[in-house]
């Protein structure tokens, strides 16, 4: 399994902590949550964040942009050190053009959907698609709990990987802790999101170790 902690849910005065933490506990990933007070109402992380922290990780950066109109940002958040950027199905006409812009520079390219968003939206891009992001909750906030409904969602979207010959990683984000966690591998998820599960303690090892 892997783990992509969400730096989100992390203490802000020590992100340089956090993320060699995550890393030393064995997550692969680190999970960006950006958000515009647009497509979703709250606010969080820009560019710099994403350039500031990459000197000092060699952690996958897992970007997840919760914004609108996102083909603005895709670029400055590529050179800002981003492995994979993940943009919202709901969020934008432009997904082959930034599709586009990831190929180029490459950089993986993932599609998120938000509960209500039914799975077989992203069969158009399933072909050349790396991660399709499962929320289990509506974006925007951490600490939400789980959403039942997205353990169905996770089966339907490894029927679909299987029906297209797809080769696109399954990460479900939102709620994830010891016990969603497990539901969510059962039903073959690949990578699970964790905010508040993970930082919202004194052992983060512990809780990475539980995940993975
Ligand atoms: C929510 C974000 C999540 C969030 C997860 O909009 O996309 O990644 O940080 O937080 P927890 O694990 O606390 O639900
Ligand atoms: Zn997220």
């Amino acid at each position: 399994m892997i783990v992509a902690p969400s730096l989100f849910a992390a203490d802000a005065s020590y992100f340089g902590d956090a993320i060699r933490q995550v890393e030393k506990a064995g997550a692969q990933y680190l999970h960006i949550d950006v958000m515009d007070n647009a497509f979703v109402p709250n606010l969080s992380f820009g560019p710099n964040i994403v350039s500031g922290l990459r000197p000092h990780s060699t952690l996958y950066f897992d970007v997840h942009l919760m914004i609108k109109n996102p083909e603005i940002l895709v670029t400055p958040f590529i050179e800002a050190g981003a492995d994979c950027i993940t943009i919202h199905l709901e969020a934008t006409e432009k997904i082959d053009a930034i599709r586009s812009v990831c190929r180029k520079h490459q950089v993986d390219f993932g599609l998120a959907l938000c509960p209500d968003t039914p799975i077989d939206a992203v069969r158009p891009w399933v072909d050349d698609l790396d991660l399709l992001l499962i929320m289990s909750i509506f974006p925007g906030l951490g600490g939400q709990p789980f959403l039942e409904n997205a353990i169905g969602r996770i089966r339907e979207a490894v029927e679909l990987r299987r029906a297209t010959r797809g080769h696109y990683r399954i990460s479900v984000d939102g709620g994830i802790n010891d016990k969603t966690g497990t539901l969510c591998k059962e039903a073959g998820a690949d990578i699970l999101v964790a905010g508040t599960y993970v930082f919202n303690t004194k052992d983060v090892a512990k809780r990475i170790a539980s995940l993975l």
